[in-house]
C-alpha cells in the first residue's frame, strides 16, 4: 500500500524516521510529506534515504502544480505523526495553505493522526474539540502516551510509540469482511425517559452514539441488525431496522417482541433504573418549594433477558465511576452474560456524550481485556471482534 507519512513541527519528528523505516519493513511505499517547520527539526534528506522517494515540502517546489491532487489520488492512507495542535486545527477548521492541507482536503481515504505536544496544550480545550471533530469524520486519532516530554513537564503528549502507530495503520487499511454475515444482532441504544407528567421525565445523559456505533459496525461486517433506540438526536446507519421507544417499559417491550430472530443482544442503553410511581396527567404546579418524589424501579431487562436468553450470546454494559473490572464481573455473573463492557462514566472524553471511549471488557472464560481511548467506532469494532470469538468457542465445543 502507498502512504503518505505527514510530518509536522513538533521535537517528536525524529521519531517519524524510525515510523517511516517501521511501515517500508510491513511493505508500504511511504511518501514523506514534510511541513516547514517540521525540515527545522529533521531534514527531508533524512526521509528520502530512508524511503527511496522524493520528500515533498513544499506546494510550489516541483513543475506540476496539481502534485497534491496527484499524491492524494495515488495514496491508501495519509498519516500524520506527529500531528501538532497546528495541523489538528487547520484539518479541522478546513484550511488549506501548505502541500500537507492541501494534500489531506483533497484526500478520500483513511486518515490516522498520531498527535503530540506538551501537556497543556493537549489538555486545551480547543484541541480537544478539534481532535472530537476529527474523531467524527471517522479518522484514527493515535493518542499519545503519558511521561516525561521534552518541554520539561510530565503528563500526556508524547508521540505515541512506533508499533502503535503501525498497528493503527495496519487496522484502517484493513477493509471491513462480512464476518458476522448470518448473525441477527439485536442493540438497544440511548436513554429511556420516565415521565411525571406531561412536561417533565427523568432520565440521564446517554447520547446514542456507543448503541449507534455498535449498529453501524454491526451492519457493516454483515450481520442484521434491529436497534431499538431511546429518544437520541442521531440519523440511524443505513440499513438498519430501528424501533424508537421512550420509556424502560417500552424498551422491554420492543426487546421481548423482537428478541425470536436475535443470534446476539447487546444492551448499550442506559435504561434509568427508577421511574416516578405516579405519571400526572395535568402538569405539576408549583404550589410549594420543596416536592418529594416516589419512585419504583423499572424492569430489568439485561436481567429478564439473562433468564430468556436461549442459546443466544448476550452482552451487558456498565456504567461505572469506579472498580470497573469488579463491577463488571458482578454483572456478568448476576445477569447471566457472556460480556460485560464496563466503561468510565464521569470523564469527558469517555462515557456518556464523548465520541471516544474507554473500556474494560469482563468475559466469561475469565479473560479481562482493556482497551485503550479510541473513538466509539474503534470499540464497537473491537467489542464485535470478542463477540466473534465467544461464537467460535462455542461452535468449538459443539
Ligand atoms: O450513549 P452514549 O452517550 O454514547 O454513552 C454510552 C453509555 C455510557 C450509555 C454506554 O456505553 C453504557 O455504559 N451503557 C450502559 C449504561 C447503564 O445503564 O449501565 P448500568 O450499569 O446502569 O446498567 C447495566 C446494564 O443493565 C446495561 O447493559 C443496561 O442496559 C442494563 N439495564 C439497566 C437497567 C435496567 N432497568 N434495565 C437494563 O437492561
Amino acid at each position: 500500500m502507498r502512504i503518505v507519512l505527514g510530518v509536522s513541527g513538533g521535537i517528536a519528528a525524529y521519531k517519524s524516521a524510525e515510523l517511516a523505516r517501521a511501515l517500508i519493513q510491513n511493505g508500504h511505499e511511504v511518501q514523506a510529506v514534510l511541513t516547514h517547520s517540521a525540515a527545522e527539526f529533521i531534514t527531508p534528506l533524512t526521509f528520502a534515504s530512508l524511503t527511496g522517494r522524493k520528500v515533498i515540502t513544499d506546494l510550489f517546489d516541483s513543475a506540476n502544480p496539481m502534485e497534491h491532487i496527484a499524491v492524494a489520488q495515488e495514496s491508501d492512507l495519509v498519516l500524520v505523526a506527529p500531528a501538532t495542535a497546528n495541523v489538528l486545527a487547520r484539518f479541522a477548521h478546513g484550511l488549506a495553505d501548505d502541500f500537507l492541507s492541501t494534500l489531506y482536503f483533497a484526500f478520500r481515504g483513511p486518515v490516522v493522526l498520531a498527535p503530540a505536544m506538551n501537556n497543556n496544550m493537549w489538555e486545551h480545550e480547543a484541541v480537544q474539540v478539534n481532535l472530537e471533530t476529527l474523531r467524527r469524520r471517522g479518522h484514527t486519532i493515535v493518542d499519545p502516551g503519558s511521561g516525561f516530554l521534552a518541554c520539561g513537564s510530565i503528563g500526556p503528549g508524547r508521540l505515541a510509540e512506533t508499533d502503535k502507530i503501525v498497528d493503527a495503520v495496519e487496522r484502517a487499511l484493513t477493509p471491513p469482511v462480512a464476518d458476522l454475515d448470518g448473525e441477527t444482532v439485536l442493540i438497544t441504544a440511548g436513554p429511556t425517559q420516565e415521565p411525571l407528567d406531561p412536561v417533565r421525565y427523568l432520565s440521564n445523559r446517554s447520547s446514542g452514539k456507543m448503541g449507534y456505533a455498535l449498529a453501524q459496525a454491526a451492519v457493516d461486517r454483515g450481520a442484521q441488525v434491529i436497534l431499538v433506540s431511546g429518544p437520541v438526536a442521531l440519523n440511524p446507519p443505513k440499513g438498519v431496522e430501528v424501533i424508537h421507544v421512550r420509556t424502560a417499559a417500552e424498551m422491554r417491550e420492543a426487546v421481548f417482541a423482537n428478541l425470536e430472530p436475535a443470534t446476539v443482544v447487546i444492551k448499550c442503553a442506559a435504561v434509568a433504573d427508577f421511574r416516578p410511581s405516579v405519571e400526572s396527567k395535568q402538569k405539576i404546579k408549583k404550589t410549594s418549594a420543596r416536592v418529594s418524589l416516589e419512585l419504583e424501579p423499572t424492569p430489568d431487562i439485561l436481567a429478564e433477558l439473562g433468564r430468556k436468553r436461549g442459546d443466544r450470546l448476550l452482552i451487558g454494559f456498565a456504567a461505572e465511576t469506579e472498580n470497573l473490572e469488579t463491577e463488571a464481573r458482578r454483572k456478568l455473573e448476576t445477569k447471566n452474560c457472556d460480556m460485560v463492557v464496563a466503561n468510565l462514566v464521569g470523564k469527558s472524553e469517555t462515557g456518556f456524550e464523548s465520541d471516544s471511549n474507554e473500556v474494560v471488557l469482563a468475559l466469561r472464560t475469565g479473560e479481562t481485556i482493556p482497551l485503550p481511548r479510541a473513538s466509539k467506532r474503534e470499540i464497537a469494532d473491537q467489542i464485535l471482534g470478542q463477540v466473534l470469538k465467544l461464537r467460535r468457542d462455542l461452535i468449538a465445543k459443539q
